[in-house]
């Protein structure tokens, strides 16, 4: 191995690079997730198939070295995660076996790490699988982005591809060619690093940074104007950061999208964005569970309950002229901040339903909210379950009745508020 700056070569008969812990939480989320969302997609016991890709942009060398021994590196991980999902689906069934059959794509640019990468397959014994259902590429990802995209379109059954974009800064990859994956790809996901650090701390209204942004796609949605006058307050990181999150989910052009930030405990807490798209609300809900489930190593400086990203006049003090700023601290996915969502949910939604005049299915509910809360559907129940108990809300069941309890609503009840307590609450 070398190192140029943080950046990495993997040499063929050299120790393989360390494992940092962004990699590691990186890892253990990319190896969660799959799982989950296979066992999800999966979830109809007489679906015996799914006919999936996977792709991995940015692969790397495929090795570690970690403590003692080594630990893969995200290609390995897709082809044993697949793998251990697959047999965990086999466990208890004794008639028709049940397939993941997955393609995958492998790209990395630097011939140094593209060989090892090929020889940490061969090791790991997957050598017969290249050219059939590996497919390698010693390119920038950019080149071969559309051969991957016509050759996961040609799958039949759902074109379902997860793409891992894991790039080292924030401009290896461009939103052009994100939301051209979106555009051609029924079933496609991103799952895209970005180090949000690096680009905030140098950006400035220069004709470098306009132009460093309009290459990769961001540039609209930042508000060049006022970056001096945000950069001279406290906040400007989290306003700043809200306009980027905003651009990344508007220029990609998917439906759904989750961002926060990995934080390995003991390290520089608030460098780089995970960011989850896709436009299907299920892979968005598994994507979100799998952060909770690694609470520590996940955070974000955004409100519990509802919130916007993008541009937001009322959390600029140098607009608002106020001091009490309700801004986030950044703070884990654990307990208090669960408790804290189901406190401001419980206040939050009631509210929101209420705007809908003739009520809303809890379906179309959660996809309203997706991409402005970090709570899970689970947790969404959990925080209607006061309104529902108390009637404040009525969860109509379609077919006639009415669900006692929030944990029980299922995706087509109807949510409306109830007309009494409406008066007495002061919603009109
Ligand atoms: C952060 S490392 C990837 C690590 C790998 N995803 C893992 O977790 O095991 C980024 C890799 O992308 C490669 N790379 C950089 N620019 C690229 C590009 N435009 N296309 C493909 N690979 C690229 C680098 O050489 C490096 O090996």
């Amino acid at each position: 191995m070398t190192k140029t700056g943080d950046k990495w070569q993997w040499i063929v008969g050299d120790a393989p690079p360390p494992l940092d812990p962004h990699s590691k939480v990186k890892h253990q989320l990319v190896r969660d997730y799959l799982y989950k969302y296979i066992g999800v997609l999966m979830a109809n016991a007489k679906m015996p198939r799914l006919r999936l890709t996977l792709v991995d942009g940015f692969a790397g060398g495929g090795l570690y070295s970690d403590g003692q021994g080594t630990a893969p590196g995200s290609p390995l991980i897709m082809l044993k995660t697949a793998a251990e999902a697959e047999a965990y689906l086999n466990t208890s069934r004794i008639q028709t076996p049940r397939e993941v059959d997955a393609q995958y794509h492998f790209v990395e640019v630097n011939p140094s790490s593209y060989e090892y990468l090929k020889h940490t397959l061969n090791a790991e014994g997957y050598g017969r699988d290249i050219g059939t259902k590996i497919a390698l590429y010693n390119n920038k990802f950019e080149t071969v982005c559309a051969d991957i995209i016509a050759a996961a379109a040609s799958r039949k059954a759902g074109q379902r591809a997860i793409f891992l974009l894991d790039q080292y800064a924030y401009d290896d990859i461009v939103m052009p060619t994100v939301a051209n994956i979106f555009q051609n790809l029924q079933g496609a996901e991103v799952i895209l690093t970005f180090n949000v650090d690096s680009l905030l701390t140098f950006l400035n209204d220069s004709k470098q940074f306009h132009t460093i942004t309009r290459r990769i796609g961001l540039e609209p949605y930042i508000n060049w104007r006022d970056i001096a006058r945000l950069k001279a307050g406290s906040q400007w990181r989290q306003i700043i950061q809200r306009q980027i999150s905003h651009g990344i989910w508007k220029a990609s052009g998917a439906r759904f999208m989750t961002l926060f930030f990995v934080t390995p405990q003991g390290n520089s807490p608030w460098s780089y964005w995970l960011v989850h798209l896709s436009n299907a609300y299920r892979a968005n809900d598994v994507m979100k569970s799998v952060h909770w489930d690694h609470g520590n190593s996940f955070g974000h400086s955004l409100e519990a309950g509802l919130f916007q990203i993008g541009y937001e006049a009322n959390k600029d003090m140098d607009v608002t002229l106020q001091t009490e700023m309700n801004f986030m601290e950044a703070s884990a996915f654990d307990e208090t901040l669960r408790t804290r969502s189901i406190v401001t949910l419980r206040d939050e939604l009631p509210r929101l339903i209420h705007e809908q005049h003739d009520g809303v299915t809890f379906n179309d509910l959660i996809y309203q909210i997706a991409n402005k809360t970090n709570a899970t559907e689970k947790i969404i129940k959990e925080s209607l379950n006061e309104a529902v108990a108390t009637k404040e809300l009525q969860a109509l069941i379609e077919g006639g009745g009415q669900r006692a309890k929030g944990t029980s609503i299922r995706g087509t009840d109807i949510l409306l508020p109830s007309r009494q307590k409406s008066i007495f609450m002061g919603y009109r």
